[in-house]
């Protein structure tokens, strides 16, 4: 499917068909997720599939009911441990010819990090911001692959954590269900170009 298709047509969806989704396509989907690209290539995103019933009924009292009746829900998760990986991803990004045609100092900047970590909050919103982009890589994936998913930020992220068994260093981002569409909706309202173009200049 062309991209730009991909990215007209495709919808939340919100009532799947009972089909199971072939592990192959989680797989793709995953791998989708795996590809995006990260800020300093930290890889912050991590997943938990979930497609027995009993995980789905003990996650169901603390999200959206429709959530828990998609075949597949992928947890979006984030890793708060990946900032102690920085000097080896950089040290790799530099390997692999990533600054070759704009040398960067890698010493010089991982120093800089060194001395000026982030403080908790903003590294939550970085990692964060790397998660929105690979879940975004797995909607669209999903979408191409004939599925149909819809991105959950309302649920008990505490909850989720204690019911999946995740360590403290694990951020509950949001839900990825998925599975065949049992609806087709019309494109959703979109504020206008012209609403959103600042300037241009
Ligand atoms: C960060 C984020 C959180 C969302 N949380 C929910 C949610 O908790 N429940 C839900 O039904 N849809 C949720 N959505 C889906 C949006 O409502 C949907 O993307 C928007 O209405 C536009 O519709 P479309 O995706 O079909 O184009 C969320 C989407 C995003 C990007």
């Amino acid at each position: 499917m062309e991209l730009s298709a991909a990215i007209e047509n495709r919808r939340s969806i919100r009532k799947f068909k009972p089909d199971q989704v072939p592990d192959d396509h989680i797989k793709a989907i995953l791998e989708a997720a795996r590809l995006a690209p990260s800020g300093s290539n930290l890889q912050p995103s991590r997943y938990v599939v979930i497609k027995s019933q009993e995980a789905k009924a003990k996650l169901a009292e603390h999200t959206l009911p429709f959530v828990t009746k998609a075949p597949v829900i992928i947890v979006c998760c984030t890793d708060s441990q990946v900032w102690s990986t920085a000097p080896e991803r950089w040290t790799e990004l530099k390997g692999s010819g990533a600054f070759n045609d704009n040398p960067l100092d890698v010493e010089k900047i991982l120093e800089y990090k060194k001395k000026n970590p982030l403080d908790k909050e903003t590294a939550k919103a970085y990692s964060w911001l790397n998660a929105a982009i690979a879940i975004d890589h797995m909607t669209l994936k999903a979408f191409d692959l004939g599925l149909g998913s819809c991105w959950i930020g309302i649920l008990d992220r505490e909850k989720t954590k204690e019911i999946l068994e995740l360590d403290d260093r694990y951020d509950v981002v949001a839900l990825l269900p998925i599975g065949y569409p049992d609806q087709n909706p019309a494109p959703r309202p979109r504020l206008t170009l012209n609403e959103i173009l600042l300037r241009e200049l």
